[in-house]
């Protein structure tokens, strides 16, 4: 990278986020993302490590001098949305969008590989870089660990840009930040009949609106009133016609909690109400329950260490129903996540509206805080 300045190496980071921006690609469809990427950095003479990922990379970055190994983390994954904004860069992808601003955040991981590489004799210890496929998915984390891409890293660092924040804005706390995020399904099974004879049958669709009705009760009277736990149905399917009353009756939703023991106590008064309103009618219900992401939990020490590092004023985040999953990672390696503001406007749409905005300027505190932390993080580690 031919750079004299700082405005100008912004401008070549941020040109680079909009032609991301302009070539979104689908979960673990990030073929051509992952090409650039490679290139980009194999431009910077910044190795890339082998790795079993089919879309995704890692790059490394070690230091002159031994020490601790860490990761930072950006998410490279676009969402299945039209986009409808005005911007001069907007998606040239039909149907798929960065909705959610990975194009931010990979942008800002690629400024700090770039500082971080031309800073390597100054460093202590090696920093894994993780471009993550597959976050929307919510499986990418899963097929990092069990490819051992992270293998032998003692800490990792990543943020979200968080729309309603101030450009520039970072927001981060120890402890609990984004909601579990799990999916259920329920299956009702029953006996169908002649709609005008309901005395032959033993009608699931009954059923299955009283267990949309009863599910209510788990949060409203099954959790403690202070934490934060919802039940959302979100998909009811039965019956093909009017005059026939349905064998079958299905229902989907989620369930988003901040530990684990709210998530037990969710799941088990859920399969109850289920089975038992089932029951009550003659019918049989099964239930699938799935984890999309673990809660967003920030390890205390390394969250300190990257609040001592950063220059910023680092301010307090509201906790989100929201799920991430970078929570994966946090399960096997001590890490901190960190909210950065990315428009601030009264009016600024949320992630995952096809009229998202995240500004450039996130970018600048993107690098700061990646470089920053890993700083800091590095050298406490050491000690
Ligand atoms: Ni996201």
């Amino acid at each position: 990278m031919a750079t004299s300045t700082e405005t100008d190496f912004l401008t070549e980071i941020i040109q680079l986020r909009h032609e991301f921006h302009q070539n979104p690609e689908l979960s673990n469809q990030e073929f051509q993302t992952t090409k650039r990427i490679t290139e980009i950095l194999t431009d910077w003479q910044i190795p890339i490590e082998k790795t079993d990922l089919d879309t995704g990379l890692l790059a490394v970055i070690e230091g002159t001098e031994p020490g601790p190994t860490i990761a930072l983390r950006a998410d490279i994954d676009a969402l299945p949305i039209q986009e409808q904004t005005d911007i001069p860069f907007k998606s040239q992808n039909p149907g798929v969008m960065h909705a959610c601003g990975h194009d931010l955040h990979l942008a800002s991981l690629l400024g700090a590989a770039y500082q971080l590489n031309q800073q390597k004799d100054s460093l202590k210890g090696t920093i894994k870089l993780l471009f993550q496929p597959a976050e929307e998915v919510g499986h990418g984390g899963d097929q990092v660990l069990d490819k051992h891409v992270l293998d032998g890293v003692e800490a990792i660092i990543g943020f979200h840009n968080q729309p309603d924040l101030l450009v520039g804005e970072i927001a981060l706390k120890s402890g609990a930040l984004m909601a579990g995020c799990y999916h259920f399904d329920i299956t009702i099974e029953g006996k169908g009949a002649h709609a005008a004879q309901p005395q032959n049958g033993t009608d699931v669709v009954v059923t299955q609106a009283a267990i949309v009705t009863q599910l209510q009760t788990i949060v409203s009277r099954n959790q403690d009133p202070f934490h934060a736990v919802v039940v959302s149905v979100t998909k009811v399917n039965a019956g093909k016609t009017w005059n026939v009353l349905p064998e079958t009756a299905t229902l989907e939703g989620t369930v988003r909690t901040f530990n684990q023991a709210d998530t037990e106590k969710a799941k088990q008064r859920l399969i109850q109400i289920a089975k038992n309103t089932a029951a009550t009618y003659n019918q049989t219900a099964t239930v699938n329950w799935t984890t999309g992401a673990d809660p967003i939990n920030n390890n205390e020490k390394i969250t300190n260490l990257v609040k001592q590092g950063l220059t910023k004023k680092v301010t307090q985040p509201k906790l989100t129903m929201t799920a991430e999953d970078f929570a994966t990672f946090e399960t096997k390696i001590p890490g901190t996540f960190a909210f950065i503001g990315s428009n601030g406007a009264k009016k600024a749409k949320g992630v995952h509206d096809p009229n998202y905005k995240g500004k450039d300027e996130t970018i600048k505190t993107g690098i700061q805080y990646f470089i920053e932390s890993a700083k800091s993080v590095l050298e406490g580690l050491d000690k």
